[in-house]
């Protein structure tokens, strides 16, 4: 029996920040269905932790907001995309208090914190340590006003369809079922990729389906060698890599190598506020100078109730694992955190095909270049999230064709319906490519390292073209074909530019403001 079919207006692929907020731009112009490949929960949105970017401080100013974001981008933000962002940030968060939104005061007035690379207060926070979870339940709240918005849970996208060149729908599995969906427009807001690293910060759904889905596709990929790693995530055995937000080090927290020591004022004169990549780079070193696995992050000198009160989530993970965040130095250590390419689009979230669009983590808007400033992620999902659902909605009116009359292809085949049991190991080799990602192409990369993976990554090819059984497989399939765009795009750029850092070629390379990118080829080229 073949797959059976759905029509919808809109479809909108994920539910975190980006998914919903496109969702509710598009209520009012037609039925829209929100697909979530797990629980709606399960979203890097729901584990953000420090908070939302915007300048809405009495000290801040948005062209101020503007020029840290330009400066932690290290030469390669798209200035529009930036100017997009903070200017109407402002108006989007003021828009989701007005929802119902609960971010943390002093008194009646807004509490801002500070986090690196950032030269005025302007983190909104909730909860303390829980942002993202207030900022998902107040959307999801307003998700469920609009009766034209259904959603389907743990519904895995396979892949799209495309039919002349135009995106039409998506092959779907929801159980053991596959449906193809077809819409008027498609909206990627499928998160990021950090589940091709063995540490991360990232939740388990994070394996990068949408940048792949859309390669097979034949759309534009960019700037895919740019992959953040946070300095610190808990680092003792038995326990989650935890993240430790960096509003911890903006509220005083300072970083001590094993023997005590204070490391980061010899490294940046921000010291602990130095931008991710040189706090991360840094602690590498002291990881190598020392011979130890991690280092400390230290609060014990803060006052005990204002840390429990400002982290009160991190302090109770932390104690679950006996570490008191107000008397014990935590043993901290990097881990992959955030992507900052992915499938390029405009101002407007319009991909390179007709009738794909694209917001959130998964998208280069270019408003991150090299380098994303903290806590401006949640404020990019609202940001792009909205403009790209207005123009979607545009785009359906323009188009007036019948998707059911198309026929789709797809790779998946039930396990009954295979004829041998699978020639691979799915969960050996998705362990083995996530230790060896981190390993060869994480925080400090080089020739020698990065040929290493394309060698290894080269093995599995034959994966990606043997049907799918089940979500695991095609997981596995996803996260080798964007661990393969990443390895080729570092291995392309011979120079060290924001995240990015050649070990052999530690200057910024011969064309550092330019983007690689990838169309239909595993081969990058450079654009502008
Ligand atoms: P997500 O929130 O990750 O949602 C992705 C959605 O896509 C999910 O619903 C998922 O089920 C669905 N999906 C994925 N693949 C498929 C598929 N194949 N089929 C169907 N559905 C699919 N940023 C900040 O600005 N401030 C912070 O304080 C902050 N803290 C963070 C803390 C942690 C621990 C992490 C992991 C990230 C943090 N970030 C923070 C980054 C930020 O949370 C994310 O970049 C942002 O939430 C991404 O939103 P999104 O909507 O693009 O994707
Ligand atoms: C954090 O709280 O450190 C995460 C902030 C971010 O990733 O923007």
């Amino acid at each position: 029996m073949g797959p059976s079919i759905k029509t919808v207006d809109f479809l909108v692929i994920g539910g975190g920040v980006a998914g919903l907020r496109a969702a509710i731009e598009l209520a009012s112009k037609g039925s829209v269905l929100v697909l979530t490949k797990d629980t709606i929960s399960e979203s890097s949105t729901g584990y953000a932790q420090g908070g939302i970017a915007v300048a809405l401080s009495d000290e801040d100013e948005v062209c101020i907001h503007f020029e840290d974001t330009i400066k932690a981008g290290d030469g390669l933000c798209r200035e529009d995309a930036v100017r997009a962002m903070v200017e109407e940030g402002p108006g989007y968060i003021l828009e989701l208090i007005s929802w119902g939104a609960e971010f943390d005061r002093e008194g009646s007035k807004l509490a801002f914190t500070m986090e690196a690379a950032h030269t005025r207060r302007r983190i909104l926070h909730s909860h303390g340590d829980s942002t993202g979870k207030e900022v998902e339940r107040a959307l999801i709240k307003k998700v469920r006003t609009y009766p034209s918005i259904s959603r389907y849970d743990f519904a895995f996208t396979l892949d799209l369809i495309i039919r002349d060149n135009k995106c039409i729908g998506a092959t779907v599995l929801r159980g053991d079922s596959v449906i193809n969906i077809f819409a008027r427009a498609i909206i990627l807001a499928t998160g990021g990729a950090g589940q091709l690293f063995s540490r991360t910060t990232n939740p388990m759904i994070t394996t990068g389906d949408g940048i792949a889905i859309a390669y097979r596709a034949g759309a534009q990929i960019v700037d895919m060698e740019f992959i953040q790693f946070h300095p610190t995530t808990l680092y003792s055995r038995g326990a989650p890599q935890f993240l430790l937000s960096e509003a911890m080090r903006g509220e005083g927290a300072v970083l001590r190598n094993i023997h005590g020591k204070r490391f980061m004022p010899e490294y940046h004169e921000k010291a602990e506020l130095a931008s991710r990549d040189t706090v991360t780079r840094a602690i590498v070193s002291e990881m190598v100078l020392t011979k130890a696995k991690h280092v400390y992050l230290d609060l014990t000198h803060l006052e005990k109730d204002f840390v429990k009160k400002r982290f009160p989530q991190i302090y109770s993970t932390c104690l679950q694992y006996d570490i008191d965040i107000t008397e014990d130095k935590i043993p901290v250590c990097p881990a992959a955190h955030y992507i900052m390419g992915g499938v390029s689009t405009n101002l407007h979230g319009e991909t390179s095909i007709e009738g794909l669009f694209a917001a959130g983590e998964v998208a280069c808007t270019g408003v991150h270049g090299a380098n994303r400033l903290a806590s401006n992620s949640l404020l990019e999902g609202l940001v792009f999230g909205a403009r790209t659902g207005k123009k979607a909605a545009c785009y359906m009116n323009k188009e007036n064709t019948d998707p059911t009359l198309y026929k789709s292809d797809n790779k998946f085949i039930t396990e009954r319906e295979a004829s041998s049991p699978a020639s691979f190991d799915a969960e050996k080799i998705r362990s083995s490519l996530r230790q060896m990602m981190w390993k060869k192409t994480g925080i400090i990369r080089c020739e020698k390292s990065l040929t290493a993976a394309r060698s290894w990554l080269r093995k599995w090819d034959f994966i990606m073209n043997t049907p799918f059984r089940n979500r695991r497989e095609s997981e596995l399939s996803n996260m080798l074909t964007v661990s393969q765009l990443i390895t080729e795009a570092a291995l392309f750029r011979k120079g060290s530019v924001g995240a990015h850092y050649r070990s052999d070629f530690k200057s910024r390379g011969d064309q550092p403001e330019r983007h690689t990118a990838f169309e239909g080829s595993s081969v990058p080229e450079w654009i502008d």
